[in-house]
């Protein structure tokens, strides 16, 4: 199928439009010509009618001598029209010899209401080309009727007229559709350029904007919406190279560690033990290793919006317990101090999964970031319609420079000291889109060398 660009479409219905017009204006011209250059030949009709009658009478000749006579006297007169007289009934007794053609022959009803004083008109067809126009009228004395008719389109007129309107149309219309052809291309040419500019723009140098020019139209609109778009593409390109490259570089890290261990075990025979030795510092490597793959696949199906969340309705009192003993294993090698603080039954519509998730990352991080025999806190409350899970720990604590950054991916505090070669930073980025799939909030208080506390609102249901 073959498609019309957008500027023929303009032309074709501009030109449409235009044409229609054009041809009604003509047609009601044309009819408003032919009805008063009709009205103009019925008065001329009865007048001539009205003309012979009187005359006929004030004069000594019968009617058919007068009518002879000036058919005679006045051969222009006669050309093209022929007078004959009717009796009552309608007969024939008399027509000027002149012109070819009979008479109009009426009917009684007819007859009657001519005779009643009545002006009778007819146009009839004698050939494919010729017209006449026929007046009936009654004498004075009613005993006769009088029928005029003459030739109405033997003249040129109405042809010159409708010849002039067709080539006027035509014209008018070739010039819509040039005049059409080339304001469609003006005002289409900003998409040519915005076409151009665009074709230009490719995934690597997505920083480059349309123009915008100083008009504020529909085209100026339409380049600002693009202009939003391709900041908001490039700003998405630049989050996943972000991604590759810091997922890259901390995958890098574990492998060359491993790489390394194993070349030196390799280099030279060793004892047994030192075989098992690197065996399980690969091990415990490889265990990272897997833990980073594993978050980086979480978050790449969250960007992708191809996690899969398992909505149900969930009471978290016994998750938050649940989440503590595990807790309470975990932190019993540093000696740190588990207590569960208020308790109150909240429910929530969420992913069981995801919320275990979520508090796993933040018990591991206060259990990761609180030194020997220190204390960690949990309480679970409820708040303005939403569930408040609180994890409190006396641990390193994180300074005001951090503190914005920690949610985001890869991110390591500074001070955080030896954590760091265990930890990737993605933690608190997967706890961030959990809370945020679950529409709530999650927040730090935090004193460098005092503790934190983190706060989860959730909505409950
Ligand atoms: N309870 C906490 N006390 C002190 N610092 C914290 C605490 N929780 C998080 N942080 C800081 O925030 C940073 C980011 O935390 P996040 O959980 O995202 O990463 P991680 O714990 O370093 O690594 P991962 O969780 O991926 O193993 C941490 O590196 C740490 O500096
Ligand atoms: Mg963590």
């Amino acid at each position: 199928m073959t498609s019309w660009t957008i500027r023929t479409k303009l032309t074709f219905w501009y030109t449409s439009i235009f044409g229609g017009t054009l041809f009604l204006f003509g047609l009601l011209t044309y009819l408003a010509f032919s009805y008063a250059n009709n009205k103009h030949i019925d008065v001329g009709l009865e007048e001539e009618a009205d003309g012979i009658v009187h005359y006929a009478q004030i004069s000594k000749d019968s009617i058919e001598e007068y009518v002879m006579r000036i058919s005679n006297e006045r051969e222009e007169w006669a050309s093209g029209k022929y007078v004959a007289i009717l009796n009552r009934t309608g007969n024939l007794q008399f027509r000027s010899g002149n012109f070819a053609y009979g008479y109009l022959n009426l009917s009684s009803d007819q007859i009657k209401e001519i005779l009643s004083g009545k002006t009778y008109f007819k146009t009839v067809k004698t050939s494919k080309w010729r017209l006449l126009r026929i007046i009936t009228m009654p004498m004075i004395d009613s005993q006769q009727l009088i029928q005029i008719g003459i030739v109405v389109n033997k003249g040129s007129t109405h042809k010159i007229f409708l010849l002039s309107l067709t080539t006027l149309g035509c014209l008018a219309i070739i010039g819509s559709w040039v005049g059409g052809w080339f304001m469609a291309k003006k005002a289409l040419s900003p998409i040519d350029c915005m076409i151009k500019e665009l074709q230009k723009i490719e995934t690597e140098y997505l920083e480059t904007r349309l123009t915008i020019y100083p008009v504020k139209d529909e085209i100026s609109e339409l380049s600002g919406v693009i202009n939003e778009m391709l900041a908001r593409l490039e700003n998405s390109f630049n989050h996943v190279r972000q991604f590759t490259s810091d997922s890259s570089h901390e995958l890098r890290t574990p492998i060359a560690i491993m790489k390394a261990g194993i070349e030196v075990a390799l280099s030279r025979e060793r004892d047994i033990y030192n075989y098992q030795q690197v065996l399980a510092n690969t091990l415990e490597d490889l265990g990272r290793l897997s833990k980073i793959v594993e978050n980086l696949f979480i978050l790449a199906k969250a960007d992708a919006g191809r996690y899969e969340i398992h909505m149900a309705r969930i009471n978290l009192c016994p998750i938050i317990t649940d989440i503590a003993e595990q807790l309470k294993l975990i932190a019993e090698p540093k000696n740190i101090f588990v207590s569960m603080e208020k308790m109150e039954d909240a429910s929530i519509d969420g992913d069981e999964l995801l919320i275990r998730m979520l508090l796993l990352n933040l018990v591991d991080n206060a259990v990761k970031y609180t030194p020997l025999n220190g204390t960690i806190k949990l309480s679970l409350g409820k708040d303005n319609g939403c569930a408040k899970i609180v994890i409190k720990d006396n641990g390193i604590g994180i300074s005001p420079e951090d503190s914005p950054h920690i949610f985001d991916r890869f991110y390591r505090a500074s001070k955080a000291g030896t954590a760091n070669h265990t930890s990737s930073g993605l933690g608190l980025s997967i706890c961030q889109w959990i809370v945020k799939s679950h529409r709530g909030t999650i927040t730090v208080e935090s004193e460098l060398h005092k503790g934190s506390i983190f706060t989860v609102t959730l909505p409950t249901c």
